[in-house]
């Protein structure tokens, strides 16, 4: 029997320092007024001490409570994040032992996209019997890639993070994935360094990956309605990557999505890269906007360009 991957818990995270628009506008030529208007964002949080497992940890525990499992029932650690605490070993190795999981555990790269590749690789595992029980988790300290006084970034990313349960399910889950891959735009969008023991930050044609972003979004939505024979009125949330309200905007336009129908985080996390889809579903979870039964899609792009959308009932 067809087994499915089903959302049984959800958590987040967020370190508790706020910076907002008005913190920056004492070091960076900026304004509140401007980033609002440009991109959605109030405040975003960013780590003092705490590391990427930290902020997973946190996120994971949440997730294990509310999907009423313990940390050792688990046959599968999917962490996507583009900020690992060490080159090695895997950030969700660490985190296994954290929280008391003895499971397979590997950390997965695909930027701010990483969230949704990391629950299609679960989805995986899970539709071909060899696991019943995932943690997907994305958490990310994206504010160390982000050079403070560079106003085209440092207004735009946060840290934080977001984690799943998925559990084998007889009836229902994620219904649909997809995952592109596009290496041509290395530049678009990418961190400085060419070495992994220099330092880099995030370098951005922040124009070009707008237009992109939107392309590709919009058109993975349309197919993805398309294979499942659905449309835009079958959905009951967009959950999308959090990266500028513009950017989500247009998509829900070009889809003909109403806004209302759009779950936005972004004025109070900012883009927290991987982790901010999971942020943003659990938000919607613990405020009863989401319920049993709704249709979700769930997508996200980032650097590579990488990009992916879910259609999931919850
Ligand atoms: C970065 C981004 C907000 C910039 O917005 P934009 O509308 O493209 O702005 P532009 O770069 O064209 O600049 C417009 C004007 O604002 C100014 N400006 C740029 N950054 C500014 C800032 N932080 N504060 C104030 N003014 C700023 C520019 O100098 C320019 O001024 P001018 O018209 O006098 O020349 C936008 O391009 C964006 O969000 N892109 C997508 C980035 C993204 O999501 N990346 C992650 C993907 S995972």
């Amino acid at each position: 029997m067809k087994k499915f991957a089903r959302i049984i818990g959800t958590g987040s995270y967020l370190p508790p320092k706020v910076v907002t628009n008005h913190d920056l506008e004492k070091t960076l030529d900026t304004n509140d007024e401007w980033i609002v208007a440009r991109t959605g964002i109030s405040e975003r949080r960013i780590v003092e001490e705490e590391g990427t497992c930290d902020l997973a940890v946190e996120a994971s525990n949440n997730a294990l409570e509310m999907a009423g499992i313990d940390a050792n029932e688990l046959d599968l650690i999917i962490l996507a994040t583009t900020t690992p605490d060490k080159i090695f070993p895997a950030t969700a190795t660490m985190l296994q032992n954290q929280i008391g999981a003895t499971c397979p555990a590997f950390d997965l790269q695909a930027v701010c996209a990483g969230f949704v590749f990391a629950m299609t690789t679960a989805q995986q595992y899970i539709e071909n019997g060899g696991a019943k029980k995932v943690l997907v988790v994305g958490s990310e300290t994206i504010s160390r890639l982000v050079d403070q006084n560079d106003r085209s970034t440092a207004i735009l990313f946060g840290d934080g993070a977001g984690a799943i349960v998925l559990s084998a399910d007889d009836e229902t889950g994620i219904l649909h994935s997809k995952i592109c891959s596009d290496g041509r735009y290395l530049s678009s969008l990418q961190v400085s360094n060419n070495r992994i023991n220099e330092l880099g930050f995030i370098q951005m044609s922040g124009n070009e990956v707008f237009k992109i972003a939107v392309n590709r979004l919009s058109n993975l939505a349309e197919t993805t309605l398309q294979e499942c024979d659905m449309t835009t009125e079958d959905l009951t949330w967009m959950v999308p990557h959090q990266a500028n309200i513009r950017i989500i905007t247009a998509v829900a336009k070009r889809i003909k999505l109403p806004m209302e129908k759009v779950v936005l985080t972004l004025d109070k996390h900012g883009n927290t890269s991987a982790a901010s889809i999971p942020l943003a579903l659990d938000v919607a979870v613990r405020d009863g906007r989401i319920k049993k039964g709704d249709k979700l899609m769930l997508e996200g792009i980032g650097g590579g360009f990488s990009w992916g959308g879910l259609l999931v009932e919850y």
